[in-house]
């Protein structure tokens, strides 16, 4: 196999910079299109959150880190080349709405292709649909130089944001797909090589291109529909005097199942999740097996389900009507230790109470007043000044919470666990409301001090 020596990143966001940020001695060079990203990588700003990202970064940035934008150097140089761009559901044309949108990651192709003067690794690194790596060589194969030629890796990422630096350290599995030939089989080795040098050996699995490509949405797909599995139960609890965290529990003692992932809430978010589901749904209806779509598909409505029956519960609890009255919104972020708020169900319950035209006022600890601003209109479509008079967003939870009619919490912060609730309760008008969407209160706590705590997953039935 090829000894891997310098290694290019194409895709400098929440993927691309923290999995490159953890190799060790090798050169590594991640760039993006996006000059502002670039330039705050290379500050004391990074441009993610995520806990011990900033020291890693700091100790490898100049050394064996670089972050650019010349892209076109950077794969010139490489003997590797991560591609680590942004996939997101395409918006219009055929598959709207559910397939992924490759065009990013066909223009690095293809860019890799035109300035390649010798030959490379490619490794997807991107969520990709099953099958994306032909596509990837066809494009390669036809735009290539004579005597360049390309090996195509997959190699998904398991890291969840929040956790990265965690997970990138000691993964539970590097999974490397590769074509089963002679060529296939040595560019499966130079990455694993790669990750060898901080990965044990027993963690490193390698499996044929499509198994590695499918994996990556089969495992979100699962993740997600525990969540909508438990929290489809969580409705059950509230009708029958169950309780949900006493279920999950008991579900999650059983070996063959687990305890992780089975907290109800008020709804997945992030980038991934749904992404991937949709695509996989997708994926299901393109090969003619429109049950298996139907079976996937309800993970996702299950999710939107939990949304909108928490919001609606907001507004029954608060005697039918918002109207003008103040609600706290506590997180923003789709969940705690990340500044990312792409799907957050936040967004979801902030839309549904300015439609009932309730007044929000918002705390974050992580996600700036303008990303807020950017998800509100979303990036644009909406415009901002029919909803200004009732968006706030405040600098501490105090603030946010001062005079509201009902509390909500969003996200699941520490934080948000031992604030000084008494000195909260003061100052909100009674009844004074707490909706914990993230089972995180300490409900007899809040309960003493006067708050009516409405949670998910526990009913009034005792
Ligand atoms: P992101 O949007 O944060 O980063 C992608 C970056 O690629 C952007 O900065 C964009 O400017 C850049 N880019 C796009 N086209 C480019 C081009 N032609 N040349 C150079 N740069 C280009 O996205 P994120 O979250 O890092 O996700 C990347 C991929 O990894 C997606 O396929 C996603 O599904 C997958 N993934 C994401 C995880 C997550 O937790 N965010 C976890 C595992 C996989």
């Amino acid at each position: 196999p090829v000894e891997v020596k310098k290694i290019c990143c194409i895709g400098a966001g929440y993927v691309g910079g923290p999995t490159c940020a953890v190799i060790p001695h090798i050169q590594v060079t991640i760039v993006d299109l996006n000059q502002q990203r670039i330039d705050a990588w290379n500050s004391d700003t990074l441009p993610i959150y995520e806990p011990g990202l900033d020291e890693v970064v700091k100790a490898a940035r100049g050394k064996n880190l670089f972050f650019s934008t010349d892209v076109d150097k950077a794969i010139e140089e490489a003997d590797l080349i991560f591609v680590s761009v942004n996939t997101p559901t395409k918006k219009s044309g055929i598959g709207a709405g559910f397939a992924a949108d490759l065009k990013f990651l066909q223009l690095a192709t293809r860019r890799i292709a035109e300035v390649a003067k010798s030959s490379k690794i490619v490794v997807e690194k991107s969520t990709v649909p099953c099958r994306t790596a032909d596509a990837m060589r066809t494009i390669l194969e036809a735009n290539s130089k004579p005597g360049c030629h390309f090996d195509i890796l997959s190699n998904p990422e398991f890291l969840a944001e929040g956790t990265a630096i965690e997970d990138l350290f000691g993964p539970d599995r590097v999974l490397i797909g590769s074509l089963q030939t002679e060529q296939g089989l040595s560019a499966c080795q130079s990455l694993a090589n790669v990750y060898a040098n901080w990965v044990p050996r027993e963690r490193i699995l390698t499996v044929g291109l499509w198994s590695s490509e499918l994996s990556k949405l089969a495992a979100n797909a699962m993740l997600a529909q525990r969540i909508s599995s438990v929290n489809a139960l969580s409705a059950i609890c509230e009708a029958t005097g169950a309780n949900i965290d006493e279920v999950a529990y008991a579900v999650g003692k059983d070996t063959r199942m687990g305890s992780k992932f089975l907290k109800a809430s008020v709804g997945f978010g992030g980038s991934c999740f749904q992404k991937d589901i949709l695509n996989l749904v997708y994926l299901s209806e393109s090969l003619h097996l429109p049950e298996v779509a139907k079976y996937w598909r309800a993970v996702v409505e299950m999710n939107e389900y939990q949304k909108s029956r928490f919001a609606n519960k907001v507004v029954n609890t608060l005697f039918n009507t918002i109207t003008g009255k103040k609600i706290a919104i506590l997180g923003w972020a789709f969940k705690k230790d990340t500044g990312d708020t792409r799907e957050s169900p936040s967004i979801t319950l902030a839309n549904h109470f300015l439609t009932e035209k309730a007044r929000i006022d918002i705390y974050d600890p992580q996600v700036t007043e303008s990303q807020i601003w950017l998800d509100l209109t979303d990036y644009g479509d909406i415009p901002a000044e029919p909803i200004k008079p009732h968006v706030k967003i405040s600098e501490t939870v105090e603030e946010a919470c001062k005079n509201a009619e009902a509390i909500v919490i969003c996200t699941e912060w520490d934080e948000f666990k031992t604030l000084d609730w008494q000195k909260i309760y003061d100052n909100c008008p009674r009844p004074a409301f707490v909706f914990d969407g993230r089972l995180i209160l300490d409900r007899k706590a809040l309960t003493d001090i006067g708050f009516k705590v409405i949670s998910i997953g526990t009913g009034d039935r005792i």
